[in-house]
C-alpha cells in the first residue's frame, strides 16, 4: 500500500545561524548545518521529506508558515526570541492551520524571566525545552507520528 511521504519543515529564526559560535555554554557547539545533516540522516529513518530554513526576518517567516499551511504537513520550529513576543509568528500559526512543535535548545525556564513565557506555545501542538539539539530530532520524531496518525 502506498502512502504519500510526509513533508517536514523545519524553521530556525533569529541568530540561530550562529550556532556553534553563539554562547556555546548555553547553545552547544554544533553548527546549524551540523544540525542539518542530524536531522537529514533522522529524517531517511524516519522516512519523510525535510526541509530546512533559516532567518532573521519576522516577516519572511510569517510567509513560510503561511505556505507550509499548504504544502507540508506539520513544522518543527526553534523561533528563538520571535517566541516570546511575535504575535505575527503566533496568528500565521492559527490562521494557515499549521501543526507545529515549537523547539528550544535551552531550558528557557532557568533562564532571564522574559524567556519564560512563548506566545507562540498556546497554538504548538507539541514543545521540547532544553535539550539541545536532541529535542529538533524529537520534535521531528513527533511530527512525522503526528502527521501519520
Ligand atoms: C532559544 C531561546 C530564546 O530565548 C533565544 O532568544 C534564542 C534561542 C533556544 O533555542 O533556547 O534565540 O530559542
Amino acid at each position: 500500500m502506498s502512502r504519500s511521504r510526509v513533508r517536514i519543515l523545519v524553521i530556525n529564526g533569529p541568530n540561530l545561524n550562529l550556532l556553534g559560535s553563539r554562547q556555546p555554554d548555553v547553545y552547544g557547539t554544533e553548527t546549524l548545518a551540523d544540525l542539518e545533516r542530524r536531522l537529514r540522516a533522522r529524517a531517511v529513518g524516519l522516512d519523510c521529506d525535510l526541509e530546512m530554513r533559516q532567518s532573521n526576518l519576522e516577516g519572511e517567516i510569517v510567509g513560510w508558515l503561511q505556505e507550509a499551511g499548504k504544502s507540508f504537513d506539520a513544522v518543527v520550529m526553534n523561533p528563538g526570541a520571535y517566541a516570546h513576543y511575535s504575535y505575527a509568528i503566533r496568528d500565521a500559526v492559527t490562521a494557515a492551520r499549521v501543526r507545529l512543535f515549537e523547539v528550544h535548545l535551552s531550558n528557557v525556564y532557568a533562564r532571564e524571566e522574559f524567556r519564560h513565557r512563548s506566545v507562540i506555545a498556546p497554538v504548538a501542538a507539541g514543545i521540547v525545552v532544553g535539550m539541545g539539539t536532541l529535542g529538533y530530532e524529537l520534535a521531528l520524531e513527533a511530527a512525522v507520528r503526528s502527521a501519520r496518525a
